[in-house]
């Protein structure tokens, strides 16, 4: 199985996973440390060069890297036998920051990545588990938690909502919302409705023959999904940009709903 043989969305998993490995050289301030990430990249024998030429998109993911660091580990400090998950998980590897000793992990996304993920990530000990699911068909989130303490859960959906149907992101955090135990949380990532249908502009994203289905018109809609939905935490990329960023936001605002880009941070009370 090699990249070329996913279809275009998984294809997209290479995007974050090169920003990973080598956007440290372009922002060496956002340095993750990703330790799995370059030698990943190299079995795929995939060149990560074009795309560490959209710089946009390293930025984004290198900023989304440590704000979901910093919120995880928050939430397992509180929840330290809480069950991590990464719905979309591409060859992502959060349990190598998020693991405390006692929890459990599950990364999750559809059967050809899957099969990629068991051929290329090797984890000892039993806490971590991957698993094959498609977020579009009911029941995944059965799938996904099966067997599993019924402790919070944080869930995190990271580069997949904006290639999904306004109607499938409901389905999926709807599912999350009745689903799952109180305290879980739900992190995701946003670009603006503005960006739906313009994925030609992403130098990276255009190569995968993804599209950009959806997109936040603003943040609050979001809570209407389900009533056990709170907003936990919202943070927009601007911060990365300085003063100039938010300035440049408040006046988009009116047009833009949501910021270009976000972070959210759902609970289901
Ligand atoms: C841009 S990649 C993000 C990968 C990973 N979250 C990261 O940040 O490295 C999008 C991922 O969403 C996954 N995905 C797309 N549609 C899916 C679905 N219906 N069910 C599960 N995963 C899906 C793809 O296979 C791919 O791995």
């Amino acid at each position: 199985m090699s990249l070329l043989d996913l279809d275009a969305v998984p294809r997209t998993l290479l995007i974050p996973l090169a920003a990973r490995a080598h956007g440290h050289r372009l922002f060496p301030w956002l340095d993750c440390q990703d330790v799995e990430a370059e030698s990943l990249l190299s079995c795929l024998q995939e060149s990560s060069q074009p795309l560490l030429e959209d710089r946009i998109a390293v930025l984004n993911v290198l900023w989304r890297t440590r704000v979901l660091k910093s919120w995880g580990a928050s939430f397992f400090k509180t929840h330290p036998l809480g069950t991590g998950v990464t719905l979309g998980a591409g060859l992502s590897h959060h349990f190598q920051w998020l693991d405390t000793g006692g929890n459990h992990w599950v990364d999750a996304d559809l059967l050809p990545v899957h099969a990629l993920r068991e051929r290329l990530i090797h984890f000892t000990g039993g806490r971590h588990a991957n698993r094959a699911i498609d977020l579009r068909q009911m029941g995944w989130w059965q799938a996904v938690t099966s067997g599993l303490p019924q402790q919070p859960y944080w869930v995190l959906c990271e580069g997949v909502l904006m290639y999904f149907t306004p109607e499938q992101v409901f389905e999926v955090i709807h599912a999350f919302a009745e689903s799952a135990p109180v305290g879980s949380r739900l992190v995701l990532d946003a670009i603006s409705h503005l960006g739906v249908g313009q994925a030609r502009h992403s130098l990276s994203v255009s190569r995968t023959g993804a599209e950009f289905q959806w997109g936040l018109q603003d943040t609050q809609e979001l809570l209407a999904i389900h009533p056990r939905l709170r907003l936990s935490a919202h943070r927009s990329v601007a911060e990365c940009y300085g003063w100039l960023g938010w300035a440049a936001e408040t006046t988009w605002m009116p047009w833009t709903g949501a910021p270009l880009y976000s972070m959210v941070m759902l609970e289901a009370a």
